[in-house]
């Protein structure tokens, strides 16, 4: 059984991963400190299944105290680290740029020196479409980001430089995701369809910050992103990036209509002013992840709202509700 380290394992894409790996015969050693980013209540929540299975080893931890981390490869024989730990959200970046600085660059730095010191050789790293800033769409990994429009991607940016520079230097194996805007269970509360569906459930007021028709995300399927995870834990790669997205951009009024339909009552939309540093389309090619790693995408948004609302509704009320 191969021992993968998964950082944020108890955030929204991490304890999605952490269940995925164990239900496929990994052994999967958990790292995150439960922050206060979104309610922590949420991610004793999303990890609650995984902790009860003798597979997963969990550290509450904070990945900037070094000396603790160096004791997790000490005592683990560590084969692959998925590193998803990372303070996320481009808006709230500008209100406190070091912090994202320390949680993200430092964080990677330190764990590719570990990789180094205890010879772990695939370092798998959770970068982000923000980085495409503005350029011109659909994306493609070759070309520029320079010019990323926040201090988050900024620190997504720098840790893939940091990756690249651990390949060269000691031929450390790293594969860049740049994940576009996955949509599955448990995604954070922060994001626009947890909102739109207690939104449409309460009659919460969802903050519209921009135009419903003219800008796009390209909302993906976190099942099938959790695939290509597994294929390069398996595979490991000098240094790649692939994007990972849908290739197929909504627009939000879209979104809106999709979660409409499947609550079947109206979200309740309040115009706000467009907030800094926000995209107003991400549009990723992903021909090179399907060339490569055989990665499936184009799956319709109304089935990935339906799974969401599907499982939310079985949510009790706190989490419904959003009491955190
Ligand atoms: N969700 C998205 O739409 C999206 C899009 C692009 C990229 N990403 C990237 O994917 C990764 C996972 O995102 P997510 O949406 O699951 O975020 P999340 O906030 O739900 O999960 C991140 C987890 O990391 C933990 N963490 C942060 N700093 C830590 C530290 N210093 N020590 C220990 N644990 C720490 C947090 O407690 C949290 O549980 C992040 O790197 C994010 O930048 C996410």
């Amino acid at each position: 059984m191969k021992h993968i380290l998964v950082t944020g394992c108890a955030g929204y894409i991490g304890s999605n991963l952490t269940d995925f790996l164990l239900q496929n015969n990994y052994v999967v050693i958990g790292i995150d400190n439960l922050n206060d980013f979104y309610s922590p209540k949420i991610k004793k929540h999303n990890i609650e299944a995984a902790l009860k299975n003798e597979n997963f080893i969990f550290y509450e931890l904070d990945l900037l105290n070094y000396s603790k981390v160096e004791e997790v490869f000490k005592n683990n024989k560590i084969e692959a680290i998925v590193h998803l730990a990372a303070y996320a959200g481009v808006t709230y970046s500008f209100e406190d740029p070091l912090l994202y600085v320390r949680n993200n660059l430092e964080v990677t730095t330190n764990l590719l020196n570990m990789c180094v010191k205890y010879q772990v050789n695939n370092f798998i790293f959770a970068s982000s479409s923000s980085i495409y800033g503005d350029s011109e769409a659909p994306f493609i990994e070759s070309m520029n980001t320079d010019a990323p429009l926040a201090p988050y991607p900024a620190t997504k940016k720098a840790c893939e430089v940091m990756c690249k520079v651990y390949s060269h230097a000691y031929g450390i194996n790293s594969t860049i995701f740049r994940f576009f805007n996955p949509l599955d269970i448990r995604i954070r509360p922060d994001l626009a369809l947890t909102k739109l569906i207690r939104s449409a459930m309460f009659g919460e007021e969802f903050p519209q910050y921009q135009d419903l028709n003219s800008t796009g995300r390209d909302y993906c399927y976190l099942q099938n992103m959790l695939e290509v995870i597994m294929h390069v834990i398996e595979n490991p790669l000098r240094y790649e990036i692939f994007n990972l997205g849908n290739s197929a951009p909504v627009t939000l009024g879209h979104l809106v209509a999709a979660v409409q339909k499947v609550v079947g009552k109206s979200v309740n939309l309040v115009r706000m002013p467009e907030r800094k540093g926000e995209m107003t389309l991400t549009f990723a090619d992903v021909s090179k992840a399907e060339k490569m790693l055989g990665y499936k995408s184009k799956t319709p948004i109304e089935f990935i709202v339906d799974k969401y609302y599907k499982w939310f509704i079985t949510q009790e009320e706190w989490y419904q509700k959003g009491n955190y």
